[in-house]
């Protein structure tokens, strides 16, 4: 937390300009709210494929009007490569996050999703790079270790993907060295493991496991585990992937550029424990839930076990997650009951 705790003061004493490319979804709302609360400058690019305007209204509300004007949002695609540019224009330090998520849309679309996590993200390094940003740091995923069987997962042992989206995020990281290589631009990957907390989207076929199981709890539905239930995750809750970003984004290290790091908590949880985990917090909060899950098919694509080792995060970048699985629970749930079932 020291390192952070710094980089906080230093930030507030100098304020810089941030770009948070897919500022309107999950990862991107956290990090502009973060960044605002920090009196930062913010340039927020989104086309709304998977972000809602709703995520952008919600920060508005948890910072002061102040900190608001601070803001200027441009709605551009990142396949174009000219709204790239518009965006990145004066920036310092940008934070790239827009991207298709998700394995299964992946294997159902591989087109769109290529097009966007590879052709938007070469788009992306071009502008900055042109740009002349002090740096590039970019969500990766936790998904590039593919088939390698090692546990925890350390950042240079990787295996074959698994799903075209593993490939395309595999690729960026590949791109981000190159252009490290051949520009001296400095970019820095982030890998991260199953991120969790507000404003992530709990409705379509493409929601994450916890936002999708605790609504269906709060609204009394069964929940569905994929498999035997003992598929096991280093679930991460936002704050820590705000706070690597931030570490990442502003390092003057030169050991610690042009890397890729872990994201994640190093902790293990099946899904059979996160059952339990979300059932606790729910009833903490006045929801019981007493159903028992249904189990089906393992889903294609999956690896069956995760977890991230972050010594490497922790000794380069002074990475120290803050909040673990349970408290990161905790810390969310009342904002999934406040958005199913406002009183
Ligand atoms: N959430 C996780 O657990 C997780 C894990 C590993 C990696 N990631 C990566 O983190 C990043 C953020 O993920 P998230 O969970 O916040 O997802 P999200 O879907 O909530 O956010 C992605 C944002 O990118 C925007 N976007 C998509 N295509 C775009 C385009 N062509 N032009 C401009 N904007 C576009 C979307 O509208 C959305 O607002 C993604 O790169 C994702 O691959 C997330």
């Amino acid at each position: 937390m020291i390192a952070y705790q710094a980089l906080q003061s230093i930030l507030r004493d100098a304020p810089k300009t941030w770009l948070v490319t897919g500022v309107a979804g999950f990862i991107g709302s956290n990090l502009l709210e973060t960044l605002l609360k920090l009196d930062q400058r913010v340039v927020g690019l989104d086309n709304f494929a998977t972000g809602h305007a709703r995520n952008l209204d919600e920060v508005q509300t948890l910072v002061t009007a102040e900190q608001w004007a601070r803001f200027a949002f441009v709605r551009g695609d990142i396949r174009q490569l000219d709204d790239c540019r518009r965006a990145c224009a004066g920036v310092d330090y940008v934070l790239h996050q827009a991207a298709l998520g998700s394995v299964p849309r992946s294997l159902d679309d591989p087109i769109t999703s290529n097009a966007t996590n590879i052709d938007g993200f070469l788009n992306m390094l071009v502008a900055a790079r042109d740009a002349e940003v002090k740096s590039f740091t970019y969500a990766a995923s936790s998904s590039t270790y593919g088939d390698h069987p090692s546990l925890p997962k350390v950042e240079d042992l990787i295996g074959k993907p698994l799903s075209p989206y593993a490939v395309t995020k595999y690729v960026n990281e590949l791109y981000a060295d190159v252009f490290a290589r051949c520009y001296g631009f400095n970019t820095i990957g982030l890998r991260y493991f199953n991120v969790f907390g507000k404003r992530q989207d709990p409705n379509g076929a493409y929601a994450a496991v916890i936002p999708k199981w605790t609504t269906a709890m709060i609204q009394g539905e069964d929940v569905f585990i994929n498999g035997d239930g003992e598929t096991s995750r280093d679930f991460c809750f936002v704050d820590n992937a705000v706070q690597a970003n931030l570490l990442a984004a502003t390092t003057v290290d030169d050991a610690a550029r042009d890397q890729i790091y872990n994201v994640a908590v190093s902790g293990r949880t099946t899904l059979n424990e996160l059952y339990g985990y979300l059932q606790e917090a729910l009833g903490q909060n006045g929801v019981n839930y007493d159903r028992t899950p249904k189990y089906r098919d393992f889903r294609a694509g999956d690896v069956r076990h995760s977890q991230a080792d972050i010594d490497k995060a922790n000794r380069l970048l002074g990475y120290a997650p803050q909040f673990d699985i349970r408290s990161g629970i905790q810390a969310v749930m009342p904002w999934y009951i406040g958005l199913i079932d406002p009183r």
